[in-house]
């Protein structure tokens, strides 16, 4: 049966990218695992947002509205399993033995390690540079068959099955891990910076207009689309004529996605039209599909203590599903235990 997992971190707010990338296709797939069996478990990966070295305070507040927004775009505690990574040990644990498994010519190739590392390697924490192997851990510990994710996981999700692969054969255990897919599908893999057609969206990025964030007010989510750049042709006639056009593909793609189409069908309507058209109807679709997510995250985060019970119920959950596959892994490896 089919087991999917997949982790967003707590680091502030989620914005349009990792929505339509990551947790829209969350919930489709919790409702496809209700009608064809399996399950369904999104962590928010609070271990992993340790390695930019949060304000303790501001790290608990967002593990508890990543929960929030979680909850708001439509993941059902009583169908999903909704946890933070710290609530289950297995994590950490297997992350260790998991470095003991990769090698360091295999982390030196990491691309995001290389960018969000900087000029300064030297001065990275080592838990940056092994981030990816505790992503491996996360899935493995559940022995995740699917991870839905944007294109910018797709290497981690490549080492994962590496780790796997080295794991099985070097304890001679052939398919004691899956290789996991990876599901990076649909329109949305890459939404780009509405600022620059060539950088993707991203938390991180100095300009607020980049993105629009799932917290943003009906009025600054219509700003920001106005304001989004572009090129000054009107919409082309085939999808072939969005090509060399990024800035115009991404404000298609954000469309295509937030009506349920294809590009080409966002093509068909759109055809030939200008921009100043253009620009207004995304920005109405988008407050219509933002807004009421909004407001129900408001409503959860006035009551912490729910998302907090939400959470421990989601790690007891998750534990059990884990804490065996832990154990097997201890034998494996030949970790004594004597209690
Ligand atoms: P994170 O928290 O950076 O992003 C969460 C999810 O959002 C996707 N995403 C995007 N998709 C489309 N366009 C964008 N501009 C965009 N920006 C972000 C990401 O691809 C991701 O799916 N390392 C992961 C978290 C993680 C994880 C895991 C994921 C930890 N353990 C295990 C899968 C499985 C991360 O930092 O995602």
């Amino acid at each position: 049966p089919r087991r999917v997992f997949s982790g967003v971190q707590p680091t502030g707010n989620l914005h349009l990218g990792n929505y339509l990338g990551a947790v829209k296709r969350f919930v489709e797939m919790q409702d496809e695992a209700a009608e064809l069996g399996g399950e369904t478990l999104y962590c928010m990966v609070d271990l992993h947002a340790l390695t930019i070295n949060p304000d303790p305070a501001e790290l608990r507040k967002s593990t508890r509205e990543l929960a929030a927004a979680f909850i708001a775009c439509g993941l059902d505690p009583e169908k999903s399993i909704l946890f933070n990574q710290s609530q289950v040990q297995a994590h950490a644990e297997l992350a260790w033995i998991f470095n003991c498994v990769a090698r360091v010519g295999w982390m030196n190739r990491m691309t995001q390690f290389k960018e969000k590392a900087g000029k300064n390697r030297e001065a990275a924490s080592v838990g940056l540079y092994a981030y990816p192997v505790l992503m491996a851990a996360d899935i493995l510990a559940y022995r995740a068959t699917h991870v839905p994710v944007g294109e910018d996981q797709k290497q981690h999700l490549e080492l994962t099955r590496d780790i796997a692969t080295k794991f099985n054969l070097d304890y001679g255990q052939p398919g004691f891990f899956p290789m996991t897919e990876p599901l990076i599908e649909g329109v949305a893999t890459r939404v780009m910076s509405l600022r620059d057609g060539s950088k993707k969206m991203s938390k991180s990025d100095a300009s607020d207009m980049s993105r629009i964030n799932l917290t943003d007010d009906a009025d600054a989510i219509a700003q920001k689309i106005r304001k989004a750049r572009t090129d000054p042709e009107p919409l082309p006639e085939t999808l072939d004529g969005l090509a060399e056009r990024p800035e115009a593909k991404n404000l298609v793609g954000i469309m295509a996605a937030l009506s349920n189409r294809t590009t080409a069908e966002v093509i068909g309507e759109w055809a030939g039209k200008p921009f100043s058209e253009f620009k207004p109807a995304l920005a109405d679709l988008a407050v219509e599909s933002l807004a009421p997510i909004n407001a129900r995250m408001r409503e959860l985060n006035a009551d912490p203590g729910h998302i907090d019970q939400v959470l421990a119920k989601g790690a007891d959950k998750a534990d059990a599903i884990a804490a065996p596959i832990i154990d097997e892994v201890y034998d494996v490896v030949g970790l004594l235990r004597s209690r």
